[in-house]
């Protein structure tokens, strides 16, 4: 196997030469052997047709779901595609996630997984004021930032939180309540395995409630239990051909019309 594992910080050179961590309590990788640069911009990002849809013109603030902040690869990929775009609108990406020490790391910019990011990746993550973080069971986090070459804006909010689905409807009522409803939806929490209560038809209810018409949400599973609960709570999926050097598919769903 051509990985290289480092079993003190579990730090992992995936084939595409970027860097995760492998998480000894889960018992997982954050990300797939084949890449956790390539698996960012060509499942979420290039899967989705995020960028045709802004080429194509966006109304409103596009919103845009990270579940699963992690070692940050969505949420970095989902920003430089935007600020690729010569025209676009404003972005709401909105993160999730538990883990309050993975979150420091990250947005400190000395993540061991982050030793070869770019400064513009590092240029996201460090523009939060860290001043107040500590272990409360609810922090919200936002950062700002401008388009290159327009008069766009993007908001970043992450939610430290342990997410759920009954949670997750009392942010959309209260502390998200101004976060539009989403456009695109990065599903990529632990495996259904290990993470069972983020791949219900509970969970994937909640998302929906909180979803345009014409969302796309994508995800690297395609087990059956996820593809029935995607079903169940009024999203209708297929399975995309997935990229080289990873498993054979992916999958998109949008909410049934
Ligand atoms: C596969 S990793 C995500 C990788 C990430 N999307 C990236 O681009 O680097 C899954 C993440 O989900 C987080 N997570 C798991 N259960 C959660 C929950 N109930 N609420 C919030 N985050 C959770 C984990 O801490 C972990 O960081």
């Amino acid at each position: 196997m051509n990985l290289f594992a480092d079993a003190q910080d579990a730090k992992v050179v995936t084939h595409d030469g970027s860097i995760t961590l492998y998480n000894h309590e889960v018992g997982e990788c954050y990300h797939s052997k084949g890449g956790a640069l390539a698996e960012a911009q060509n499942l979420y990002i290039g899967g989705s047709g995020l960028c045709q849809r802004l080429q194509v013109g966006h109304h409103g603030v596009l919103s845009v779901a990270d579940i699963g902040l992690g070692l940050g690869y969505n949420a970095c990929s989902t920003l430089a595609a935007w600020e690729s775009q010569e025209t676009v609108p404003d972005l709401q990406l909105t993160s999730f996630e538990s883990d309050t020490k993975l979150i420091r790391d990250l947005l400190t910019g000395r993540g061991s997984w982050q030793s070869n990011w770019d400064h513009r990746w590092l240029g996201y993550v460090c523009r939060f004021q860290l001043g107040g973080l500590s272990s409360g069971p609810l922090q919200l986090l936002t950062s700002s930032g401008r388009h290159p070459h327009s008069l766009a804006q993007y908001t970043w909010t992450i939610v430290i939180s342990t997410a759920s689905s009954n949670g997750l409807r009392c942010l959309f009522d209260q502390e998200l309540a101004s976060v539009p409803k989403f456009d695109f939806i990065w599903q990529d929490a632990f495996s259904p395995l290990k993470n069972p209560d983020l791949w219900s038809a509970d969970w994937f209810e909640a998302l929906r409630a909180h979803s345009q018409g014409a969302c796309t949400l994508m995800t690297y599973s395609v087990a059956r239990q996820v593809r029935d609960a995607l079903t169940q709570s009024g999203w209708q999926w297929q399975k995309v051909k997935a990229g080289p050097g990873t498993k054979r598919h992916w999958l998109r769903a949008n909410p049934t019309a």
